[in-house]
């Protein structure tokens, strides 16, 4: 039985390879919703509604755990999702939660960047409420990065001119940690810290959901053992390019 992972494009590819880490004996089903990307300029109605006939398809390949590896999804649709399947899901949530504790007591601020629709919805803004106790959390969305990742745009001078400018309205020196609260994002967190101040920690919450997944194999007794990890990847709109395309952004991370 296999662990499937479920992102609207090439973003959760991320958080595979983490998953590649931690549990390497695991065998892998990626699915990218290829025929709905991008999530994050939808509304919550029509991304739950994608996300259900993606997991629909997805439950038919005898899984034994599903990690929603978008942060959009997860806070559209995640609670729908536990009411209706047995199987574990495991969400994702932007780490608003270790940046506030990293920053106690620099005196400075933490900015998420997420999808608009991650940003606008009650889970975030809870989140933040909750766990904000010194209102120093800030938030911009980038749909232009998610784009970006899924033209496979991993152009050092380009991408940096793209983090310029929409970073320009923010006095970066006021800030301790940037989180990327989209699966999307981390392709590119070393081209991001090249350009920031030093002092500056890019965190994402890629670690985190693959620890949450290991904890819930472990508790229901779903660990498994093989020699190798063998992933197989799918997409909504079964195109062959897009498979490619999935494998191609897989070794980028490797590079
Ligand atoms: N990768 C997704 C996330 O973590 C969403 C990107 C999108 O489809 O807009 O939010």
């Amino acid at each position: 039985m296999r662990i499937a992972f479920l992102d609207s494009g090439i973003g959760g590819i991320t958080v595979l390879n983490e998953a590649l880490k931690q549990l390497p004996d695991e065998n892998y089903l990626f699915f990218a919703d290829t025929l709905h990307v991008p999530y994050g300029t939808k509304s919550m109605e029509e991304v739950n509604a994608c996300v259900k006939q993606s997991v629909d398809i997805i439950m038919n390949e005898q899984v034994k755990a599903l990690v929603i590896a978008c942060n959009t999804a997860t806070s559209s649709a995640i609670s729908e999702l536990r009411s209706s399947y047995s199987i574990p899901i495991i969400g994702m949530e932007p780490a608003v939660k270790p940046a506030v504790e990293m920053n106690r007591t620099t005196g400075k601020r933490v900015l998420v960047l997420a999808t608009e629709l991650t940003l606008k919805q009650s889970k975030y803004t809870e989140l933040v409420s909750r766990v904000d106790d010194q209102c120093i959390v800030d938030s911009m969305p980038l749909p232009e990065l998610v784009e970006h990742c899924e033209a496979l745009n991993f152009d050092r001078k380009n991408i940096q001119d793209f983090f310029t400018t929409k970073l320009a309205a923010f006095d970066l020196d006021s800030y301790g940690t940037i989180v990327l609260g989209c699966t999307h994002f981390p392709y590119y967190t070393d081209i991001l810290k090249e350009m920031l101040p030093e002092h500056i920690q890019v965190v994402d919450g890629n670690a985190g959901t693959v620890n949450r997944l290991s904890q819930v194999l472990q508790s229901t007794d779903r660990m498994y053992s093989n020699s190798s990890s063998r992933i197989e990847y799918m997409c909504s709109n079964n195109d062959p390019e897009y498979i490619k395309k999935m494998k191609r952004a897989m070794e980028i991370l490797h590079l």
